[in-house]
């Protein structure tokens, strides 16, 4: 297998220092370009050979909503009221509660941590964004390069919902949040990575099950926490779409993968750590800290104490695990990832529902048209 040294570029997955010193130099640039490998495949076998996909396709043309006229895009937002409320409902650690003693924060009071409340929200809102750019390209991808023409139609309609994605994000930062942010620097590597790989199925693995899975779960854990009605409801909506996607990644891997060989097996469970990685290190916020002019590793190291980050971090990962397992790639040659995700200390999510039907009870477009129906 390859080392650490070799997939993620340090030796230790913890070493804050190197995460660190990865940052976006680039964060004036208009354009990202990358280079996009990989075959356009046709194929002229037209038959539906794949029923699984099929009925996939089915429901996806069935729940397509509008981002302009299915949100309520009138609901006013005010992001400090927000960042209070929140706090409060979910007994969220507030800034002042940390021990900052002898640390870059200890002269911040109510007013800096409500900022840092209200940056937090610009930060993580624009990942999301730039994250759906990047299913948005990757999607196109896999319609050229995947050789069953049961997922090119379903993924020709998961290109239309990662268009809405980005519609609605870049929506809710413009009219209802106070700033972007520019693209994350592990987030860039990793799309840019994902992209870069010739494999067909590495766009699939690094974006169906890796990125999608973890969004899933941090939309899933925002949606539950956010007091704001509107946010509430976009993330109900996106995740609806974003658990049949991942389905989409589940089922297309779990048929391909029964024909590779134990050393192609070895570099899917590699390409997934590196995923898992470049993933959790996003996560630092370590932009947030640099737009407030503080010591990043300090920053790190005091807003790390509070409980629920800790747990935030491990469940971003209760998706991608039992994913992950499903498809063999957990337990495959000597289990190597197994021991991965030990040491990521995410592996207790190994037995979670997995995502392969999961999809169904998600769909909440069809719920609520369902029950307009009724109301009718
Ligand atoms: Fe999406
Ligand atoms: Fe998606």
């Amino acid at each position: 297998m390859a080392t650490h040294q070799e997939i993620i570029g340090r030796d230790d997955i913890n070493d804050l220092e190197a995460i660190l010193a990865i940052s976006n130099t680039d964060v004036d640039e208009i354009q990202h370009i990358v280079e996009s490998n990989g075959d356009a495949i046709f194929t002229w076998d037209y038959e539906r050979s794949r029923p699984a996909l099929g009925k996939l396709y089915e429901r996806a043309k069935k729940s397509q909503w509008n981002a302009q006229t299915d949100l309520p895009w009138d609901t006013d937002v005010d992001q400090e009221h927000v960042v209070l409320a929140n706090a409060l409902a979910n007994n969220l650690t507030f800034g002042p509660e940390l021990d900052t003693k002898g640390t870059p924060f200890e002269k911040w009071g109510d007013a800096e941590w409500l900022d840092f409340g209200v940056q937090s929200q610009n930060w993580t809102l624009s990942q999301f964004l730039h994250g759906e750019q990047g299913a948005l390209i990757c999607t196109a991808k896999v319609v050229e390069t995947v050789p069953w023409i049961d997922a090119k139609y379903y993924a020709a309609t998961q290109v239309m919902d990662e268009a809405r994605h980005v519609e609605v994000f870049a929506k809710y930062l413009d009219e209802k949040l106070s700033g972007h942010y520019p693209i994350n620097a592990h987030l860039k590597l990793l799309l840019d990575d994902i992209l870069h790989d010739s494999r067909w199925d590495m766009t699939y693995l690094g974006m169906q099950i890796m990125v999608e899975g973890l969004a899933l779960a941090a939309f899933g854990f925002i949606q539950q926490m956010t007091t704001e009605p509107l946010l509430k409801k976009l993330l109900r909506y996106v995740m609806s779409d974003e658990a049949r996607h991942v389905a989409f990644g589940v089922l297309s891997l779990q048929e391909y993968y029964q024909q590779l060989t134990a050393k192609e097996l070895q570099e899917r469970q590699e390409f997934a750590f590196e995923a898992a990685v470049r993933m959790r290190d996003r996560f630092l916020q370590q932009e947030v800290f640099d737009h407030f002019g503080v010591d990043t590793k300090e920053a790190v190291k005091i807003v790390m104490q509070a409980p629920e980050r800790e747990l935030f971090q491990t469940m971003l990962f209760s998706k991608i695990v039992p994913n992950c397992k499903k498809l063999g790639l957990l337990d495959a040659g000597d289990a190597w990832l197994r021991d991965r995700f030990t040491e990521l200390g995410v592996i207790q999510f190994e037995d979670w529902t997995d995502t392969g039907e999961e999809y169904s009870t998600l769909d909440e477009v069809s719920k609520d048209r369902d029950e307009a129906a009724v109301n009718a």
